[in-house]
Protein backbone atom coordinates (compact mmCIF):
# COMPACT_ATOMS: atom_id res chain seq x y z
CA UNK A 1 0.00 0.00 0.00
CA UNK A 2 2.71 2.44 0.66
CA UNK A 3 3.97 2.35 -2.79
CA UNK A 4 0.62 3.74 -3.91
CA UNK A 5 1.22 6.92 -1.76
CA UNK A 6 2.10 9.95 -3.93
CA UNK A 7 4.76 10.62 -1.72
CA UNK A 8 4.92 14.57 -3.19
CA UNK A 9 1.12 15.19 -1.81
CA UNK A 10 1.11 14.28 1.68
CA UNK A 11 -0.53 15.67 4.15
CA UNK A 12 2.19 18.03 6.23
CA UNK A 13 -0.12 17.55 9.45
CA UNK A 14 -1.88 14.87 10.87
CA UNK A 15 -4.75 15.35 13.77
CA UNK A 16 -5.66 12.28 15.03
CA UNK A 17 -8.84 11.62 17.34
CA UNK A 18 -7.68 8.47 19.39
CA UNK A 19 -11.42 7.12 20.19
CA UNK A 20 -12.55 3.72 21.21
CA UNK A 21 -10.38 2.39 23.66
CA UNK A 22 -13.04 1.67 26.23
CA UNK A 23 -15.09 -0.28 23.67
CA UNK A 24 -12.55 -2.51 22.08
CA UNK A 25 -11.82 -3.22 25.90
CA UNK A 26 -15.51 -3.96 26.26
CA UNK A 27 -15.32 -5.94 22.95
CA UNK A 28 -12.72 -8.10 24.56
CA UNK A 29 -13.80 -8.92 28.02
CA UNK A 30 -11.48 -5.89 29.55
CA UNK A 31 -11.33 -3.12 31.78
CA UNK A 32 -11.45 0.19 29.96
CA UNK A 33 -7.90 1.13 31.15
CA UNK A 34 -6.66 -2.17 29.56
CA UNK A 35 -7.90 -0.25 26.29
CA UNK A 36 -5.80 2.58 26.99
CA UNK A 37 -2.91 0.65 27.71
CA UNK A 38 -3.50 -1.34 24.26
CA UNK A 39 -4.20 2.38 22.59
CA UNK A 40 -0.31 3.36 23.96
CA UNK A 41 0.89 0.37 22.09
CA UNK A 42 -1.06 2.25 18.98
CA UNK A 43 0.55 5.38 19.29
CA UNK A 44 4.08 3.96 19.53
CA UNK A 45 3.37 2.12 16.26
CA UNK A 46 1.91 5.42 14.30
CA UNK A 47 4.19 7.48 15.25
CA UNK A 48 6.93 5.38 13.97
CA UNK A 49 4.76 5.09 10.47
CA UNK A 50 4.49 8.57 10.56
CA UNK A 51 7.74 9.66 10.74
CA UNK A 52 9.29 7.04 8.43
CA UNK A 53 6.33 8.02 5.84
CA UNK A 54 7.72 12.16 6.20
CA UNK A 55 4.56 13.19 8.17
CA UNK A 56 6.16 16.68 9.42
CA UNK A 57 3.22 16.92 12.34
CA UNK A 58 1.32 14.72 14.22
CA UNK A 59 -1.59 15.82 16.55
CA UNK A 60 -2.52 13.90 19.13
CA UNK A 61 -5.85 13.90 21.26
CA UNK A 62 -5.07 11.92 24.50
CA UNK A 63 -7.19 14.14 26.48
CA UNK A 64 -9.68 16.06 26.60
CA UNK A 65 -10.82 19.10 29.07
CA UNK A 66 -14.09 17.06 29.19
CA UNK A 67 -12.20 13.96 29.77
CA UNK A 68 -11.46 15.13 33.17
CA UNK A 69 -15.21 14.30 34.36
CA UNK A 70 -14.85 10.80 33.92
CA UNK A 71 -14.66 8.92 36.62
CA UNK A 72 -11.86 9.54 39.17
CA UNK A 73 -10.39 5.77 39.06
CA UNK A 74 -10.17 6.13 34.96
CA UNK A 75 -8.45 10.03 35.22
CA UNK A 76 -5.68 8.78 37.64
CA UNK A 77 -5.35 5.10 35.20
CA UNK A 78 -4.78 7.46 32.41
CA UNK A 79 -2.59 10.23 34.79
CA UNK A 80 -0.36 7.13 35.47
CA UNK A 81 -0.31 6.31 31.64
CA UNK A 82 0.58 9.09 30.34
CA UNK A 83 3.88 8.61 33.18
CA UNK A 84 4.80 5.48 32.30
CA UNK A 85 4.22 5.37 28.55
CA UNK A 86 6.76 8.66 28.48
CA UNK A 87 9.41 6.58 30.35
CA UNK A 88 9.15 3.58 27.94
CA UNK A 89 8.92 5.57 25.20
CA UNK A 90 12.19 8.41 25.27
CA UNK A 91 14.26 6.18 24.09
CA UNK A 92 12.56 5.18 21.15
CA UNK A 93 11.62 9.16 20.29
CA UNK A 94 15.60 9.75 20.63
CA UNK A 95 16.12 6.93 18.37
CA UNK A 96 13.31 7.93 15.47
CA UNK A 97 14.76 11.23 16.02
CA UNK A 98 10.84 12.59 17.21
CA UNK A 99 10.47 15.90 18.75
CA UNK A 100 7.78 15.99 21.53
CA UNK A 101 5.19 18.75 22.21
CA UNK A 102 2.44 19.54 24.36
CA UNK A 103 -0.50 21.35 23.97
CA UNK A 104 -3.60 22.02 26.37
CA UNK A 105 -4.09 23.42 30.11
CA UNK A 106 -1.22 21.38 31.36
CA UNK A 107 -1.48 23.19 34.77
CA UNK A 108 -4.14 21.52 35.34
CA UNK A 109 -1.99 17.95 35.17
CA UNK A 110 -0.56 16.31 38.18
CA UNK A 111 2.91 16.78 39.12
CA UNK A 112 4.59 13.86 38.51
CA UNK A 113 2.89 13.92 35.32
CA UNK A 114 3.84 17.51 34.51
CA UNK A 115 7.39 16.55 35.23
CA UNK A 116 7.42 13.55 33.15
CA UNK A 117 5.87 15.17 30.19
CA UNK A 118 8.56 18.56 30.39
CA UNK A 119 11.33 16.17 31.21
CA UNK A 120 10.72 14.47 27.60
CA UNK A 121 9.66 17.85 25.76
CA UNK A 122 12.81 19.26 26.97
CA UNK A 123 15.37 16.16 25.81
CA UNK A 124 13.67 15.42 22.88
CA UNK A 125 14.09 19.48 21.91
CA UNK A 126 17.21 18.43 19.81
CA UNK A 127 15.41 16.32 17.21
CA UNK A 128 14.96 17.32 14.02
CA UNK A 129 12.23 14.71 12.78
CA UNK A 130 8.61 14.36 13.22
CA UNK A 131 7.25 16.54 15.62
CA UNK A 132 4.53 14.84 17.96
CA UNK A 133 2.11 16.84 19.19
CA UNK A 134 0.50 15.30 22.41
CA UNK A 135 -3.21 17.34 23.06
CA UNK A 136 -3.62 17.00 26.91
CA UNK A 137 -5.86 18.47 29.37
CA UNK A 138 -7.12 20.08 25.59
CA UNK A 139 -10.21 21.80 24.48
CA UNK A 140 -10.35 24.25 21.70
CA UNK A 141 -13.20 26.22 23.49
CA UNK A 142 -10.51 26.63 26.47
CA UNK A 143 -7.90 27.59 23.88
CA UNK A 144 -10.04 30.09 22.09
CA UNK A 145 -10.81 31.82 25.35
CA UNK A 146 -7.50 32.12 26.40
CA UNK A 147 -6.69 33.35 23.45
CA UNK A 148 -9.49 36.22 23.66
CA UNK A 149 -8.37 37.08 27.17
CA UNK A 150 -4.71 37.61 25.72
CA UNK A 151 -5.62 39.70 22.99
CA UNK A 152 -8.19 41.76 25.03
CA UNK A 153 -5.22 42.21 27.29
CA UNK A 154 -2.68 43.23 24.64
CA UNK A 155 -5.62 46.14 23.61
CA UNK A 156 -6.16 47.36 27.12
CA UNK A 157 -2.44 47.57 27.34
CA UNK A 158 -2.12 49.82 24.89
CA UNK A 159 0.06 47.03 22.92
CA UNK A 160 -2.69 46.07 19.95
CA UNK A 161 -5.18 48.76 17.89
CA UNK A 162 -8.49 46.97 17.65
CA UNK A 163 -8.30 47.52 14.46
CA UNK A 164 -5.30 45.23 14.15
CA UNK A 165 -6.92 42.21 15.47
CA UNK A 166 -7.21 39.87 11.90
CA UNK A 167 -6.63 36.23 11.45
CA UNK A 168 -3.06 36.13 12.08
CA UNK A 169 -3.55 37.69 15.44
CA UNK A 170 -5.68 35.14 16.52
CA UNK A 171 -3.62 32.43 15.30
CA UNK A 172 -1.00 33.61 17.09
CA UNK A 173 -2.24 33.56 20.36
CA UNK A 174 -3.36 29.85 19.91
CA UNK A 175 -1.04 27.32 21.62
CA UNK A 176 -0.70 25.83 17.86
CA UNK A 177 0.82 29.11 16.66
CA UNK A 178 4.06 27.23 15.81
CA UNK A 179 2.57 24.49 13.66
CA UNK A 180 0.86 24.88 9.95
CA UNK A 181 -2.86 24.09 10.19
CA UNK A 182 -3.88 20.27 10.44
CA UNK A 183 -4.55 19.25 6.58
CA UNK A 184 -6.20 15.80 7.23
CA UNK A 185 -8.06 14.99 10.42
CA UNK A 186 -8.55 10.86 11.44
CA UNK A 187 -11.44 10.18 13.99
CA UNK A 188 -11.16 6.71 14.81
CA UNK A 189 -13.85 4.64 17.12
CA UNK A 190 -17.11 5.44 14.32
CA UNK A 191 -17.93 8.84 16.01
CA UNK A 192 -18.75 11.33 13.22
CA UNK A 193 -17.95 14.12 15.48
CA UNK A 194 -15.04 16.72 16.40
CA UNK A 195 -15.28 16.55 20.35
CA UNK A 196 -14.14 19.97 21.03
CA UNK A 197 -11.07 19.41 18.86
CA UNK A 198 -8.78 22.30 17.04
CA UNK A 199 -11.87 24.17 15.85
CA UNK A 200 -10.39 26.92 14.76
CA UNK A 201 -7.22 25.04 13.09
CA UNK A 202 -8.88 22.53 11.80
CA UNK A 203 -11.26 25.25 9.14
CA UNK A 204 -10.21 23.27 6.06
CA UNK A 205 -8.57 20.31 7.03
CA UNK A 206 -9.59 16.76 5.04
CA UNK A 207 -12.41 14.96 8.09
CA UNK A 208 -11.66 11.01 7.46
CA UNK A 209 -13.35 9.16 9.81
CA UNK A 210 -12.84 5.29 10.43
CA UNK A 211 -14.90 2.74 12.41
CA UNK A 212 -12.07 1.17 13.41
CA UNK A 213 -11.13 1.60 17.10
CA UNK A 214 -7.58 3.02 18.19
CA UNK A 215 -6.21 -0.10 19.75
CA UNK A 216 -6.61 -1.65 16.68
CA UNK A 217 -5.24 1.26 14.27
CA UNK A 218 -2.09 -0.01 12.72
CA UNK A 219 0.09 1.62 9.71
CA UNK A 220 -1.89 -0.12 7.04
CA UNK A 221 -5.15 2.11 8.33
CA UNK A 222 -3.19 5.10 8.21
CA UNK A 223 -2.09 4.95 4.93
CA UNK A 224 -5.51 4.08 3.93
CA UNK A 225 -6.28 7.57 5.52
CA UNK A 226 -3.49 9.06 4.05
CA UNK A 227 -4.28 7.81 0.74
CA UNK A 228 -8.04 8.88 0.81
CA UNK A 229 -6.72 11.95 1.24
CA UNK A 230 -4.55 12.48 -1.89
CA UNK A 231 -7.84 11.40 -3.99
CA UNK A 232 -9.49 14.53 -2.78
CA UNK A 233 -9.15 17.73 -4.45
CA UNK A 234 -9.25 20.72 -1.91
CA UNK A 235 -10.41 23.83 -3.21
CA UNK A 236 -10.42 26.35 -0.52
CA UNK A 237 -13.57 27.95 -1.56
CA UNK A 238 -12.48 28.12 -5.52
CA UNK A 239 -13.93 26.39 -8.54
CA UNK A 240 -12.82 23.03 -9.30
CA UNK A 241 -11.38 24.58 -12.82
CA UNK A 242 -9.19 27.13 -10.70
CA UNK A 243 -7.81 24.43 -8.81
CA UNK A 244 -7.05 22.57 -11.86
CA UNK A 245 -5.64 25.40 -13.66
CA UNK A 246 -3.32 26.35 -10.58
CA UNK A 247 -1.46 22.94 -10.72
C1 LIG B 1 -10.36 7.46 23.78
O1 LIG B 1 -11.06 6.30 24.04
C2 LIG B 1 -9.35 7.80 24.85
C3 LIG B 1 -9.72 8.94 25.68
C4 LIG B 1 -10.77 9.71 25.50
C5 LIG B 1 -8.84 9.25 26.79
P1 LIG B 1 -12.35 6.29 24.94
O2 LIG B 1 -11.95 6.03 26.36
O3 LIG B 1 -13.17 7.50 24.72
O4 LIG B 1 -13.09 5.01 24.37
P2 LIG B 1 -14.65 4.85 24.10
O5 LIG B 1 -15.07 5.98 23.23
O6 LIG B 1 -15.29 4.90 25.44
O7 LIG B 1 -14.76 3.54 23.42
C1 LIG C 1 -12.38 12.62 22.35
O1 LIG C 1 -12.91 11.39 22.72
C2 LIG C 1 -11.20 12.95 23.23
C3 LIG C 1 -10.02 12.10 23.05
C4 LIG C 1 -9.87 11.18 22.15
C5 LIG C 1 -8.94 12.36 23.96
P1 LIG C 1 -14.16 11.29 23.70
O2 LIG C 1 -14.49 9.86 23.81
O3 LIG C 1 -13.90 12.03 24.94
O4 LIG C 1 -15.27 12.09 22.86
P2 LIG C 1 -16.85 12.05 22.99
O5 LIG C 1 -17.18 12.27 24.43
O6 LIG C 1 -17.31 10.72 22.52
O7 LIG C 1 -17.32 13.15 22.09
MG1 LIG D 1 -14.64 7.96 23.40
Amino acid sequence: MKAELDFTRLPQHIAIIMDGNGRWAQKNGLERYMGHQEGAVSVRKIVEAAGEIGINYLTLYAFSTENWNRPQEEVDALMALLITTIQRETPDLMKNNVRLQAIGDLERLPQKSKDELSGCIQETSVNTGLTLILALSYSSRWEISKATREIAQAVQAGRLALADINESVVAEHLTTQQWPDPDLLIRTGGEHRISNYLLWQLAYAELYFTPVFWPDFREKDLLEAILDFQKRERRFGKTGEQVKSEK
